[in-house]
Formats: structure tokens, sequence, C-alpha cells
């Protein structure tokens, strides 16, 4: 007769809510205490007297914020069919796929909200500001921009959250357990939550200070920018990464750069038709394209070097979801440069019709971004 359960993680876990929950052939709840986790391993006692098939359903949140769940059975004396609902018999986890789609448009949310704001920033810093363009209705558009980004970032996160919930509710008989919401609220997920609210919360606070002093925001505002894309790793996958600063560096200047590329382009295509801008607009498309060009550089880079980190060779390319997604994202990316060579090509009144298209490709390379970060990774 098993005195205890213990489950083996390949990574250190938290548990959410009770965290393990052990139903007898009855269907009543024989766990003894709350269980314990030691960083992977997670234990607690049973009480396991009667013969018969019992099922053990945990959920737990990863280091890097990744929702888990699960339910497996063992039997004691004689087997007989595991009790508790169907829903409780999936397979282990990221959960019901609704709570995947959650979880990737939610982050492909803060992802544009990141680059809306921080992105128009850069441009404003890197191309508007050595052609002294920063006048009163550039400025206008700029920042109004970054308060659109403000907007999407603050809208992603209760997403998140409920995106979270779904994940981990699944299997409770409830889509919106209140303990599950408790838990993912008081594990790393709900702090790098706190830490992304704070972020867009002072960004706004910089966004109205801008009429007074606006090279100033912007400055406070991109120093801030990195910040964020630090904390955005803690909810990637770079955090679980050996040796991690590697991991969470790689990240950090990956989406840093990912803003610059494509809040460059939309702050571009904002600005290009003030009357002031007008007569030097084709400063502005070389100064972009540069800006857009080291992007693109520094994303192949730190790409490059995410996916050796997490793939274990071209094969998981095509072998898994992660690595087809990755795929697909590769395709992509290839499209965009070569709607951006295309535009750096074409007549100056004909380019923002490229850029359009340019930036409709690569917010898809956002939503792809974000349903990447949200599956589990071959490493
Ligand atoms: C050679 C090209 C590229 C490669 C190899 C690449 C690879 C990767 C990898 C491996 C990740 C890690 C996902 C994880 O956490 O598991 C990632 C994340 C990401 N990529 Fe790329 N990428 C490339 C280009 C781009 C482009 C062009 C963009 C957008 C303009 C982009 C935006 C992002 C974003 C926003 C993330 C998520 C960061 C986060 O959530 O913290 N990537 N990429």
């Amino acid at each position: 007769m098993p005195a205890g359960v213990r489950l083996l993680f390949n990574e250190p876990v938290v548990l959410v809510g009770r965290g393990v929950r052990v139903l007898a052939p009855s269907g009543r709840r024989v766990e003894r205490g709350p269980a314990r986790v030691s960083g992977a391993e997670v234990t607690v006692g049973v009480d396991a007297a009667g013969d018969g098939t019992y099922r053990v359903i945990w959920r737990v949140i990863a280091q890097d914020t990744h929702p888990s769940q699960g339910a497996f059975a063992f039997s004691v004396g004689r087997t007989g069919a595991p009790p508790g609902s169907a829903a409780s018999t999936g397979a282990p986890g990221v959960g019901p796929i609704t709570g995947l789609i959650l979880q990737a448009f939610a982050r492909a949310l803060h992802l544009v909200g990141y680059a809306l704001s921080f992105g128009a920033l850069a441009f404003r810093k890197m191309v508007l500001e050595p052609l002294a363009l920063t006048g009163e209705e550039t400025e206008r558009r700029v920042w109004r921009l970054a308060g659109a980004g403000v907007v999407a970032l603050l809208a992603a996160e209760p997403l998140a959250l409920l995106a979270q919930t779904v994940s981990l509710s699944a299997g409770s008989g409830q889509p919106l357990d209140p303990e599950v919401l408790g838990g993912a609220l008081d594990s790393s997920f709900g702090r790098v939550l706190a830490q992304r609210l704070g972020a867009a919360l002072l960004l706004w606070v910089l966004v109205g200070a801008a009429s007074a002093r606006p090279a100033r925001a912007a400055a406070a505002a991109l120093v801030l920018g990195l910040a964020l894309a630090f904390v955005d790793g803690e909810a990637a996958h770079a955090v679980g990464t050996r040796p991690s600063w590697l991991g969470l560096g790689l990240n950090t200047l990956h989406e840093a750069a990912m803003g610059a590329w494509v809040g460059g382009l939309v702050g571009l295509l904002s600005v290009w038709r003030v009357p002031t801008i007008a007569v030097r607009r084709v400063e502005i498309a070389v100064r972009t394209g540069r800006l857009a060009a080291r992007s693109a550089v520094v994303l192949a880079a730190t790409g490059a070097g995410m996916a050796v980190q997490h793939l274990r060779g071209p094969a998981d390319l095509v072998a898994t979801a992660y690595g087809e997604t990755l795929a697909a994202k590769l395709i992509l990316f290839l499209a965009a440069l070569w709607l951006a060579w295309g535009a750096a090509q074409a007549a100056i009144d004909r380019r923002p019709r490229a850029w359009i298209r340019e930036a409709a490709v690569l917010l898809t390379v956002l939503v792809l971004a974000g349903l990447l970060a949200s599956l589990p990774p071959p490493v």
C-alpha cells in the first residue's frame, strides 16, 4: 500500500493551489496534507487503504511561467476504471487548445504593444532626432503610437491571466477555477504579470510627461523598454536555459530589435504625410532602412542562438510543433526582408504600399512568436 506519491519534473516547478489531488476508486479525495515541492520534485502523502485504481491529478507552473497539468492512475490490489471525470484524464501538457490559443494571443498583443510604444520611440530617437525632425506634429503622432502601445500592453495582461487560468483549470470541472486563479497570481507568472503592468503604467506616466519634456521622456522610456524586454525573458523559455544569463541576454536583444524594426516601420508610416517630413522623405527612408537592416541582423543572430538552445537539431524543424512554428517564422522573416528590399528599390512615392505589406508580414511573425514562446521546446 503506497504511503505517498512522488512526481518528478525536468525543471523546478511551483504548485498551483493544492497542486496535487489524489482520488480514491470511490472518487473521494485521499491526499494527506498539502503537497511539498523541492526543486523539480513534488511529493504528497496518500491514504490509499482500499483496493482499486486511484487517479492523481496535478497542475504546476514552471520556472518560465508556463502552465502544465496532467493526470495518471495507479492501482492497489486490483485494477478498475480510474475515478473522476473524463476531462481529468488528459495527457500531461500545456492544457486545452483554447488555453494555448489565448496564451499565444496574449503574448502577441503584448509584443504588438511593445513595438508600438518602445519601437516608435526608438524611431524617434534614432531617425527623427538626428535629422532634427521632432516638430510638434511628428511628436504628436509618435507619442500617440506610444499611447496605443500602452493600451495594448495593459490589455494583454488580463488576457494572459485568463489564458493561464483556462490552461490550468482543465480537469478541475470548472473552466475558471478560483483556486487556480489565486495560485497563478502567487507564482512566477504573477510576479512577471505585476512587473509588466508596472512597466506599462510607468510608460503611461512618461507619455503624459512627453508634452513638457519629450526628449527626456523618450530616453527614460527606452531604458524602460530594455528592462521590459529582460522581464519578458523571465516568462519565456530563455529563463530555463543554461547559462540563463545567455538565454536572457539573447531574448532581450531579440525583442528589442523586433521593437526597433516593427516600431520603426509603423512610426515611419505614421509621420510620412506630415508636411515638414515630406521634403526630407529620402533621408528619413534611408535612416529607417538602416535601423531595420541592423535590427534584422540582430534578430537573425540572436534568433539563431536561441534556436540552437531550444532545438536538438535541424530535424526538429519538421518533427515538432515548436520546430514547425519556428520554420514558418523563418520563412516569413525572409519574406519581410524581400519586401523591405523591394521597397528600397521602388520610387519614393510608392514605398508606403510596400511598407504596409512588410508590416503585415511582421505582424504575422509576432503572432507566430507568441505561439512559439507558448509551445514546449524540444530542449
Ligand atoms: C532568423 C530569424 C529568426 C530566428 C531564428 C528566430 C528565433 C526565435 C526563437 C528560437 C525564439 C525563442 C522562443 C522561445 O522562447 O522559445 C524567438 C522568439 C521571438 N522572436 Fe524570433 N526569430 C527570428 C526572427 C524574428 C523576427 C523577424 C521577429 C519579429 C520582427 C522575431 C520576433 C520574436 C519575438 C517577439 C520573440 C518572443 C520573445 C519573448 O516572448 O520573450 N523573431 N525567436
